[in-house]
């Protein structure tokens, strides 16, 4: 076999082979298949595009390009939780606290971000000490012991994908739907979770803007989870604007420990309400949508969601006192309010451009290497309906340095818009695939 003739092959429009696309990812895992050539393939991919059986090989070849992850020593169902990613979205610091106190057991690996603010590797290093650096042996001791845990993505998971992202982000080839959702899917299935429930956002501030992009994103990843024999859920949701109020690595946390003392955002909370639900459904702790929404207020009710949270933050060696005391957490020295030049409805806001003013603020990364203000950010007191006068408070910006805050300031001022009439308000829920 030669990449050659499957590049051209390719090219022309045909479907390649399972045996084909096995040899491409070993080859190009190996080192034995050049960058350009595999550019080439990529750039081939993305005008001919993949069928479901193609996409359904190289989710598995990048899959097991690796190591897979074996959790059969954690006993019952190991429920996963993804999101396509978007601005304030904090949902696993609160949702995986709350699924494991009804008993699910969420043994989940995640990333650090680049770009707009944290990944929640980063959010949770927000806890003094807290350390995601772990063994999968201690992993799994954790995940028996407490029912959660949380680590950072080993080198051992999905190399093939690690290799190929990096590629397809410096060739304008990131944004074809075979290829995001073999992307994601093959981490997920390398992680080892029974059953997978995904956030695939849409708008404004996600990788799909177009609602019919994310379900088809939605439908693709569903297919492909359900093959490799894991029950795989997609929930579409709203990203047109910040999730919850706080963007920012710890302000985010902060918002997810109120979460859990029943005194969050309502879109925040309903989300998670939601994505749990989901999760219970799938592990078997709950036989309706109605039964797992009642478990999961319960444990919200009487304080046994925010005891998970703690309980998990000190088996990880953090500061577990910051979930009671949230003053401990990384504060800013500069705080100072951004207020509305006129009166009128907030009919939209930009919603990447809110990540950016928590990038120029210092909490996000513009590189990898970049270091991330956990401190930093910023608290919207207006979202998309809302009524505003002039002088009032749009938000709060939370800075270590003046300079940086006049950017985010003057940034956000582009990002929201105003209007004398209500906008019509928008499902934070668009649908469920499964
Ligand atoms: N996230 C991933 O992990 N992969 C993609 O291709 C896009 C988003």
């Amino acid at each position: 076999m030669r990449m050659y003739d499957l590049i051209m092959k390719k090219r022309n429009g045909d479907a390649l082979t399972e045996e084909e696309i096995h040899y491409m990812i070993d080859g190009y895992t190996a080192g034995r298949i050049p960058d350009y050539q595999m550019s080439a393939m990529m750039m081939a991919v993305y005008f001919q595009g993949m069928d479901a059986e193609e996409t359904a090989a190289l989710t598995l070849a990048m899959a097991r390009s690796g190591e897979m992850m074996d959790l059969s020593a954690i006993s019952g169902v190991k429920v996963d939780k993804h999101s396509t990613g978007g601005v304030g979205d904090k949902t696993s610091i609160a949702l995986a606290p709350m699924v494991a106190a009804c008993g699910v057991k969420i043994a989940k690996m995640s990333g650090r971000g680049l770009g707009h603010t944290g990944g929640t590797i980063d959010k949770l290093e927000s806890f003094a000490g807290f350390r995601t650096a772990i063994s999968s042996e201690q992993f799994v001791k954790q995940v028996n012991e407490i029912g959660i845990s949380i680590m950072g993505q080993t080198h051992d998971i999905a190399p093939a994908d690690k290799k190929l992202y990096a590629l397809r982000d410096v060739t304008a080839t990131v944004d074809n739907m075979s290829l995001i959702a073999s992307s994601i899917m093959s981490k997920k299935l390398a992680s080892g979770a029974d059953a997978i429930v995904l956030d695939v956002k849409t708008g404004s501030g996600a990788f799909m803007k177009r609602e019919t992009d994310a379900f088809a994103l939605a439908k693709e990843m569903v297919t492909l989870g359900n093959l490799a024999g894991r029950k795989t859920i997609a929930v579409v949701s709203d990203m047109d604007q910040p999730l919850g109020r706080a963007v920012g690595n710890a302000l985010e946390v902060k918002e997810a420990i109120d979460t859990l003392r029943g005194e969050g955002p309502e879109d925040f909370t309903k989300l998670c309400m939601t994505l749990g639900s989901y999760m219970l459904l799938a592990a078997g702790e709950a036989a309706t949508q109605t039964e797992a929404e009642e478990k999961l207020a319960q444990v919200i009710e009487d304080g046994s969601a925010l005891r998970k949270l703690a309980e998990f933050v000190e088996a990880q060696g953090g500061d577990s006192r910051a979930v009671y005391d949230t003053s401990l957490l990384p504060t800013a020295s500069i705080t100072e309010e951004i207020v509305s030049p006129q009166e009128g409805y907030v009919c939209k806001i930009d919603c990447d451009e809110i990540g950016v003013c928590s990038l120029l603020l210092g909490g996000g990364r513009e590189t990898k290497e970049s270091e991330i203000d956990l401190s930093v950010g910023l608290i919207l007191h207006k979202k998309a309906g809302d009524f505003v006068k002039a002088g009032e408070s749009l938000a709060t910006i939370y800075a270590n340095d003046r300079e940086k805050a006049e950017a985010a300031k003057k940034r956000f001022m582009g990002a929201y818009h105003f209007d004398e009439v209500q906008p019509e308000k928008q499902p934070l829920i668009k649908g469920i695939i499964q």
